[in-house]
């Protein structure tokens, strides 16, 4: 039975706990296949309200086995606190898979962000400062330590060792910092080592072997495609791939599985962190935006930038991830306005693009082309067909699939799951 893969087309935050929640009852396995704790889910479910930042969404279904797969660094305190609180509401964590081989992010990562964030000054790029990238950048340095090395101790005092010299080198003697004892890493490190072992697995045979007895297998990404380490707005991106052939990658599952990509996109754009943003409007209707859409991060409290749809990124996000249907969140944030934008093409130093501009200072200087479609007064929060929508808000949605060239199968009214709409 083939996989499907649930992305993020804009900058983060569309929703996809939204769409994995929609999706549960046909899934069996859904999958968290890059990122770390620097993500945040907010799933209502069951009137519930649950935010998660490591363990996929899948956890709230009796049937689905949740898998965080080999992409995602893991903060193994984060991961059981989370565990832990799951359990405390009464959900059965217990058919959480881990991959042994997800990196994982130590206490030198936190210490490390937090000072070379503050060095860059005015240029951070306004990280979640949860020591993802510098996880990240030591997994390809080839000094990661992974969640298997937690079950050898020979091994992990042995690889701590040398990789701990150096950052002690970096925190005291660059930074001024105080430097890390090995000896609480370990003690701190093996006694998780102890609460996760249940969870360890060898996901990728795991979902080979579910894929062939016919199982639904839904492969969740964290962050959005323009937060893409190669595609994204680089540097101001996450350290990690979004878009979906990572998601292959990851798993350990060849693209023949793959039959679905959906790409999930708010009815507007907000982003949290420094870097390139056209249709960020800084005035009142960003304002609005972002008080009616209650924009602020799950993992930091951040108050996100909110602009209007632009459907230049998400053309972009259909052919980079290869999207069979679009997702769409939060229309009805957009009630109340006289007139809502929608971005159709950016203007750079005189010439149009259709597409984001191969150069990244082009994006920067982009100025965003607008079409005005009417707004439309009444909330479309208790709706609970898409024929029922005003006529306006089923315009913008046609406008939004015609400009992004992908059908949207579902619009998203409200958090519950019963403010999804299929369309058509
Ligand atoms: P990092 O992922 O903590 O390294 O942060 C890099 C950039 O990605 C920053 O601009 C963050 O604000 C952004 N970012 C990371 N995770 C998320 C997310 O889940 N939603 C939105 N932005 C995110």
């Amino acid at each position: 039975m083939p996989a499907s893969v649930v992305i993020g087309t804009q900058w983060g935050d569309e929703g996809k706990g939204k769409v994995v929640d929609y999706l549960a009852d046909r899934m069996d396995y859904v999958v968290r296949y890059q990122g770390g704790n620097n993500a945040g889910h907010t799933v209502v479910a069951e009137g519930r309200t649950l935010k998660l930042h490591l363990v996929p969404s899948g956890i709230l279904y009796d049937r689905i086995t949740s898998v965080i797969a080999d992409g995602v660094v893991v903060d193994p305190r984060v991961l059981l606190e989370e565990v832990a609180e799951l359990e405390g509401l009464g959900v059965d964590c217990s058919r959480l898979r881990l991959s042994g081989n997800c990196h994982l992010i130590m206490p030198y990562h936190l210490e490390l962000e937090k000072v070379t964030q503050r060095y860059l000054g005015k240029h951070a790029l306004g990280t979640t400062k949860r020591g993802i990238g510098p996880a990240y950048a030591d997994k390809a340095a080839r000094v990661g330590l992974r969640v298997q090395d937690l079950f050898d101790e020979r091994i992990f005092r042995e690889k701590l060792d040398v990789v701990l010299r150096e950052k002690n080198l970096v925190l005291t003697k660059v930074y001024n910092r105080l430097p890390l004892r090995a000896e609480d890493i370990v003690r701190d490190y093996l006694g998780y080592a102890e609460r996760l072992a249940p969870y360890v697995a060898d996901t990728s045979a795991l979902l080979h072997e579910a894929l062939r007895a016919g199982r639904h297998v839904l492969l969740e990404g964290a962050q959005g495609t323009m937060l893409d380490l190669d595609h994204g707005t680089y540097p101001f991106v996450t350290s990690s791939n979004p878009v979906a052939g990572y998601a292959l990658a990851s798993a350990g599952i060849g693209p023949r599985e793959v039959d679905r990509v959906i790409g999930v996109t708010k009815a507007y754009v907000t982003r949290v962190g420094a870097g390139p943003f056209p249709t960020e409007d800084p005035g009142p209707d960003g304002e609005r935006l972002g008080a009616r859409g209650r924009e602020f991060g799950t993992t930091t409290g951040r108050k996100r930038r909110c602009g209007w749809f632009d459907a230049v990124i998400v053309r972009y996000a259909a052919r980079l991830n290869g999207l069979t249907e679009l997702f769409l969140t939060k229309l009805d944030v957009l009630s109340g306005f006289r007139s809502v934008k929608v971005c159709t093409a950016y203007r750079c130093e005189g010439e149009l693009h259709e597409d984001v501009p191969a150069h990244q200072s082009l994006i920067h200087r982009a100025e965003p082309v607008y079409e005005e479609l009417e707004g439309w007064d009444q909330e479309l929060g208790g709706a609970r067909e898409f024929g029922a929508l005003p006529p306006a808000a089923r315009k913008f949605v046609e406008r939004v699939e015609e400009l992004v060239g992908v059908p949207v199968r579902v619009i998203s009214v409200g958090p519950t799951r019963e403010q999804s709409l299929p369309v058509g």
